[in-house]
């Protein structure tokens, strides 16, 4: 029998329900609908688009025998939620990968700790968590069903040059989050000067300028999606960049004259956008680490495909991502100006 993991959308949330429930049961423990189960009536609310992820084992047959999922509850901390495998599963190695599964999605999602609430009498998964390296730790919060908590830091994976790092962990020293409309004065600050450094080599001063504002500025309405990401980094923004289920492939809210329409995630590409990074930040992986929380939220939503409009700054990230050229076009500008950009597509989205 095969299973494979994919991320879930909220039409599994009544099975994932099941799934949980069925299993709190067997040990004698409470469901909490309204409560701590409250996440399970909207997974990708709770989960994705949040900054985290939930992703369900399923059958060969398409049904979920198991689940588990991120939340993130502090800048650069996890927690672990819901971790269940129904019992026809257990015994197979498979809580054993769903737990490796999650433990790389944080990091790919630029957490550094994982935390964890759990009760002694999951003595398995008790088991599972202490064998991870995780250990017991005063409870942030507790659920009415748990009893104990735990945490572990995560560590850089291993490096090409056969050292494994193990003697110099050096902790991230910025954190993801989702962007709040109180962040717009400092993204407006943010833009211009990324534009001004980083775009320097690729563009002429004239049309970073004549771009500023109308292709280059904040679209406000990926924020209120919950779809635009904030980099952090000594208390001030570093980075921005993010998604979309709009049909805006670039561009900032002020140039858009009427409503920016939805797209359908089973026929239409999710957008990437607006990434800029501060220039003493460049090459620290925040693009990337941008562009892995942008994905693994538009997987969530149920889309298959992105398609996006790269400047030639950007055109190196998304390659070095699996993005591919599309075609190369100029946008029209004031004062008989074009900037060259790169529409970019990626159709094979790996979890
Ligand atoms: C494009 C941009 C967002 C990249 O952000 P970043 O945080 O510096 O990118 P990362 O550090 O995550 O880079 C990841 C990988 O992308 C590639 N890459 C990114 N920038 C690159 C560059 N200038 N030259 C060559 N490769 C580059 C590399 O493969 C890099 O990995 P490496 O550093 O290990 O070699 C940033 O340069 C920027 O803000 N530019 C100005 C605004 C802009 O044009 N935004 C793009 C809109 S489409």
């Amino acid at each position: 029998m095969n299973w494979n993991l994919r991320p879930a959308t909220n039409q599994d949330c009544a099975a994932v329900r099941q799934l949980v429930f069925g299993v709190l049961a067997e040990y004698g423990l409470m469901p909490d609908p309204d409560g701590t189960d409250a996440d399970l009536k909207d997974i990708q609310n709770s989960y994705q688009v949040a900054g985290g992820c939930f992703d369900v084992l399923v059958d060969e047959a398409g049904r979920i025998v198991g689940s588990v999922g991120l939340s993130p509850v502090a800048p650069g901390v996890c927690e672990l939620r819901k971790m269940y495998l129904s019992r026809s599963v257990r015994g197979k190695g498979q809580g054993r990968r769903l737990l490796d599964h999650a433990l790389a999605q944080a990091a790919k999602l630029g957490f550094t700790r994982v935390e964890l609430e759990t009760a002694s009498v999951l003595k398995e998964a008790v088991n599972l968590y202490e064998r991870h390296g995780f250990r017991r730790c005063a409870p942030r919060h507790l659920a009415a069903r748990c009893d104990s908590a735990y945490y572990l830091d995560l560590i850089p994976a291993a490096r090409s040059d056969g050292n494994d790092g193990s003697n110099e962990v050096e902790p991230m020293n910025w954190k993801l989050r989702l962007a709040t409309i109180e962040d717009v004065p400092a993204l407006e600050e943010l833009i211009p000067l990324s534009v001004r450094v980083l775009q320097a080599p690729y563009y002429s001063t004239e049309q970073m300028e004549a771009a500023r504002g109308a292709v280059f500025g904040v679209d406000r309405q990926l924020i209120t999606d919950g779809t635009y990401f904030v980099a952090e980094a000594e208390n001030r923004i570093v980075g921005c960049g993010g998604w979309s289920k709009r049909k805006s492939l670039f561009g900032s809210d002020a140039a858009r004259a009427a409503e920016d329409n939805l797209l359908d995630p089973a026929t239409d590409s999710a957008r990437v956008r607006a990434f800029f990074i501060h220039p003493d930040w460049a090459r620290c992986g925040l693009g990337k680490a941008i562009l892995a929380a942008s994905e693994s939220a538009i997987i969530g939503a149920g889309f298959s495909r992105i398609e996006l409009v790269a400047t030639l700054a950007g055109e190196p990230l998304y390659l070095a991502c699996g993005y591919s050229e599309v075609e190369r076009y100029e946008v029209p500008m004031k004062d008989g100006l074009n900037l060259p950009v790169v529409r970019m597509s990626k159709v094979e989205l790996k979890h």
